[in-house]
């Protein structure tokens, strides 16, 4: 059984993994951390202050943190001096924050770090991949939505797309909506939606001449990511400590 300790167990994610974990056969959920306690799926859930306790105490596997980026560089150290696995799904991260994890983690414990588990995501960002070596002379806009609680913008997910687009269609500027008198050079346009409770959507749209490609991707229920989530947890526990991502675990080529 794989033990598994949910961090940001009372959010929408938290409540998603939770519940998966605990349906799932060969893990079992032993605990959730949040800023109170409460409980969730037969588990305590305990606030920030117990988490090394609760860790130590349930003698967790992996930890899976879906929180806020003001949180997740000391969740990872948590886990990270407590020999536990990590799964880190929060967005929003700043490179120093970052930097910090990532000295946290690399030669001490094993981490799967995404901005977006879910397998369809993972293969969109592949198609993105493919299509933009193909595609360089296009124009290209990328376009995301979210729900009205979201507090990142742009979302990890399109930012990875923008990563994935310098690396095979050449570095470009970005322009984060348009307003006014604008003339189009050859800027990346990034524009984001927020309303109701858009799960997720993220679109690149390949522009010349008398064509556009659009590719695209919606998901309509969170459990697609907390099942990639469920899925990368079970890979990464027993591997040697390093910081891997969706696309080693689920064997996809760079
Ligand atoms: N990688 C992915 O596939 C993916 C998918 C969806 C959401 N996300 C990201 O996951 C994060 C959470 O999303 P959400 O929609 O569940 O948000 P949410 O606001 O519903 O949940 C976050 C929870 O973390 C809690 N929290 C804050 N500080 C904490 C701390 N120090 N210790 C423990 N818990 C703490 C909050 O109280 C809240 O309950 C966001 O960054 C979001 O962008 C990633």
């Amino acid at each position: 059984m794989i033990k598994v300790v949910v961090c940001g167990a009372s959010g929408r994610m938290g409540q998603t993994i939770g519940r998966m974990v605990h349906e799932a056969p060969d893990m079992e959920l032993v605990g959730g951390i949040n800023l109170k306690p409460s409980t969730f799926f037969g588990a305590e859930i305990v606030e920030a202050k117990d988490a090394e306790a609760l860790i130590q105490r349930t003698k967790a596997d992996v930890l899976i943190d879906f929180t806020v980026a003001s949180a997740v560089v000391g969740n990872v150290k948590l886990a990270a001096r407590n020999n536990c696995a990590l799964i880190v799904g929060t967005t929003g991260i700043s490179p120093e924050q970052r930097k910090e994890m990532d000295a946290a983690i690399i030669g001490h414990v094993p981490a799967v770090i995404s901005s977006n588990f879910s397998i369809g995501v993972n293969i969109f960002w592949q198609l993105v991949r493919e299509s933009a070596k193909l595609l360089k002379e296009y124009d290209i806009e990328v376009i995301e939505g979210h729900h009205r609680n979201k507090l990142d913008a742009p979302s990890g997910t399109a930012k990875t797309i923008l990563q994935i687009l310098d690396e095979e269609a050449g570095t470009r500027e970005k322009m984060y909506g348009r307003e006014g008198m604008t003339q189009r050079k050859n800027e990346i346009g990034v524009h984001v939606i927020r309303g109701g409770d858009i799960v997720g959507d993220h679109k690149v749209m390949y522009s010349k001449n008398f064509e556009t490609i659009e590719l695209s991707h919606r998901a309509y229920d969170r459990s697609v990511f907390a099942s990639g989530a469920l899925v990368a947890a079970r890979w990464v526990v027993g591997k040697k400590p390093a910081i891997y991502g969706m696309s080693d675990v689920l064997g996809l080529k760079k």
